[in-house]
């Protein structure tokens, strides 16, 4: 099978995310931070190293400033809800995933006013529109890094100048980008981003995290154990407690360890330049195929690996079906979750087939599916 749906989750995963979940379930399997014998001291050190891990990939300094939560929906739950109050305005793109529109709708009925600013066709966000957009009661930006429907880069540093000039919290949504784009949250003053580790970062389903930045008052999502300040009924201040209610993911958390040290030996430039050159060379072949429109820039400068199109009047699940069953292709079809994304580049009705690359595809994989979409195409009434 050829698996082009990476933008969904990274597949396979690396041996050595498979092999830490598995080392971390037979033999550090205790509660970590919650008992002093040694099995539970250990996998905290699991859990504390990812941590670290992440907080060096990220230019986040202390690693207590990064929680972790099941996935970036989580991440990004917590940023808005945490951090938004009646009253507040907030501004967003129209091209930004669920994860992002559904809370703040959720916030709109309790009185958060929200500003969507219109993207271009090709998924393009002007930074001076986040600027004219301003208000006396702005409180954040929230953004996305990259779209998972065009791959189109967010101008993240040019926005996150405005916000740091302006006073306003700068929330990013990194789930197409960590681990594969360089994010530095002091350089691109980013205040809280949220990161999914099931993607570029190689870890498991059910990891992901929010980086908090010193100072930037948040509520907890939830309240509940953390192994700390038992005594007290209040929840507690530290960091990452506060935000780390009930047991963790250990072995997610471990093989998200080992997923963050398998990019870095790899090289994370390395990676990138791979799925760079699968990326040109799909675009380049698609390129040449009549009857295909492809969605989004077009150009591997400004974009990630995420490619849509749509093939004559098809609606995407058909030519996505028949890429599955007939030349087992794992690509995906429809909306991607991000309906408004899907309005912006005018496919709402049909959604787009969308491909998506990882470190472990070659480019045989792309001339088969070019070959594939070619006789497709060539079936077609
Ligand atoms: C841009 C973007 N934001 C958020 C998410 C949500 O990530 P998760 O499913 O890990 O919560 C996704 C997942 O596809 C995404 O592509």
């Amino acid at each position: 099978m050829i698996y082009l749906d990476n933008a969904a989750t990274t597949w396979p995963k690396p041996e050595e995310t498979i092999k830490a979940i598995e080392d971390c379930i037979r033999n550090n399997g205790a509660n970590p931070g919650r008992g002093g014998h040694t099995m539970s001291l250990s996998a905290g050190r699991i859990v504390f190293e990812t941590r670290e891990a992440l907080a060096r990939l990220f230019n986040a300094g202390d690693p207590a400033r990064i929680v972790f939560t099941g996935n970036a929906t989580e991440a990004l739950n917590l940023a808005l809800k945490g951090v938004l109050k009646p009253g507040d305005h907030v501004i967003t793109s129209s091209m930004e995933h669920n994860a992002i529109a559904r809370p703040l709708h959720v916030l709109k009925k309790k009185g958060v006013d929200v500003t969507e600013l219109p993207c271009s066709s090709q998924g393009f966000l002007d930074p001076g529109d986040v600027s004219k957009a301003v208000r006396r009661n702005t409180r954040a930006v929230v953004v996305l890094h990259a779209s998972n429907v065009t791959g189109t880069i967010m101008p993240v540093k040019e926005i996150g100048q405005i916000t740091r000039e302006k006073g306003i919290i700068f929330i990013v949504d990194a789930a197409q980008t960590a681990g594969l784009l360089d994010l530095d949250v002091e350089k691109m003053n980013i205040d809280l981003l949220a990161f999914t580790g099931h993607k570029s970062l190689y870890g498991p389903q059910g990891t992901g995290g929010l980086f908090i930045r010193e100072g930037i008052e948040l509520e907890p999502l939830i309240e509940g154990g953390t192994g700390s300040r038992s005594e007290s009924l209040e929840q507690p201040e530290d960091m990452p407690d506060r935000f780390e209610s009930g047991t963790p993911n250990t072995p997610g958390i471990a093989g998200l360890g080992a997923g963050i040290r398998f990019i870095i030996s790899r090289g994370i430039d390395q990676i990138r330049s791979h799925k760079h050159r699968l990326m040109a060379r799909f675009l380049d072949g698609l390129k040449q195929m009549k009857k295909i429109e492809i969605y989004g820039p077009g150009d591997p400068a400004v974009q990630v690996p995420v490619i849509s199109i749509n093939v004559k009047e098809q609606d995407s699940s058909e030519i996505a079906f028949i890429l599955d069953k007939v030349f087992h292709i794992a690509c995906r079809s429809g909306l991607h979750c991000a309906p408004m994304a899907h309005k912006t580049i005018g496919t709402l009705d049909r959604g787009a087939v969308r491909f998506s690359f990882s470190i472990f595809n070659t480019e045989e994989d792309v001339d088969r599916t070019l070959d594939a979409l070619e006789r497709t195409v060539a079936e077609l009434p």
